[in-house]
């Protein structure tokens, strides 16, 4: 249905170490470097600090590196953090938006917004989070709510090829128990794709890749690709393990029939 790129992402967000980064990005190669999944791209999304390290261990790989989150002003006084610039050429993706930033750090929609626009300036592709709490779903506000982070955050975007949309319900996130497929497609199919066509028009739309994410692991995965509404995973917790985030990689290709 789409000519959207598959994507594995894994998110480590606060977890290894430079060397243990290293590790498991060394682990992750070599599971995939022997018979290479085709059709696939997978993203490793590590701490800033070990963004240059990997850089330089994955430089003659397929592996591509993202970063977590980035500040929407390219330089100045502000202490601690890291700017769109200062991502320039250490990694194509970057994460934007996430729930955890959003809810935990006090994210807004506009500033989700002005990061999204900071990263495709600078030629990064943003992979922007968009999901409604539990209560929000309670509240029948699932979909009003991932329509206007999608319009808040695609503000500033006049051309959205080099943009990716995670559909991560908060409530599925680190739960151990992920959203149903059916609920997914619902928002992936239904909201997702008329909002960005909405947005833009009926063919970009198709073409902008959208990710599930929300507890995924190599159990579960095949479900959720095999809706054609999704073009890959954000990976959290089971990207932290080499096997399962090299086996979710192999189940992509396998679940789009592009191995
Ligand atoms: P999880 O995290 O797979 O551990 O639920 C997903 C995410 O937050 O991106």
């Amino acid at each position: 249905m789409s000519a959207a790129t598959l994507l594995a992402v894994g998110n480590w967000k606060m977890n290894t170490t430079v060397q243990e980064a290293m590790a498991l990005a060394s682990d992750v190669r070599r599971r995939l470097e022997d018979d290479p999944p085709g059709g696939v791209q997978t993203v490793l999304c590590p701490p800033f600090i070990s963004l240059a390290p990997l850089h330089d261990l994955l430089k003659d790989s397929n592996i591509a590196l993202g970063a977590q989150n980035l500040h929407p002003q390219t330089s100045g006084a502000f202490t601690g953090e890291i700017s769109p610039t200062m991502l320039q050429g250490l990694c194509r993706y970057v994460i934007v938006g996430h729930s955890e930033r959003r809810h935990i750090m006090r994210e807004g929609y506009h500033v989700v917004g002005q990061k999204v626009k900071a990263a495709v300036d600078a030629g990064l592709t943003p992979i922007i989070c968009v999901g409604e709490t539990l209560s929000q779903r309670r509240q029948g506000a699932a979909e009003a709510v991932v329509r206007r982070q999608l319009e808040t955050g695609l503000s500033g975007i006049a051309d959205p090829r080099h943009v990716v949309i995670a559909y991560e319900p908060v409530w599925a996130i680190g739960a151990g128990v992920p959203a149903t497929p059916v609920v997914v497609a619902d928002i992936t199919g239904g909201a997702i794709r008329t909002e960005l066509a909405n947005l833009y028009d009926d063919a970009t739309a198709q073409k902008i890749a959208v990710l599930y994410g929300g507890s995924v692991n190599p159990e579960n995965v095949t479900a959720f690709l095999e809706q054609p509404s999704i073009q890959g995973a954000l990976v959290g917790g089971a990207s932290l393990d080499a096997a399962q985030f090299a086996q979710i990689v192999r189940l992509t290709a396998e679940a789009k029939g592009t191995d």
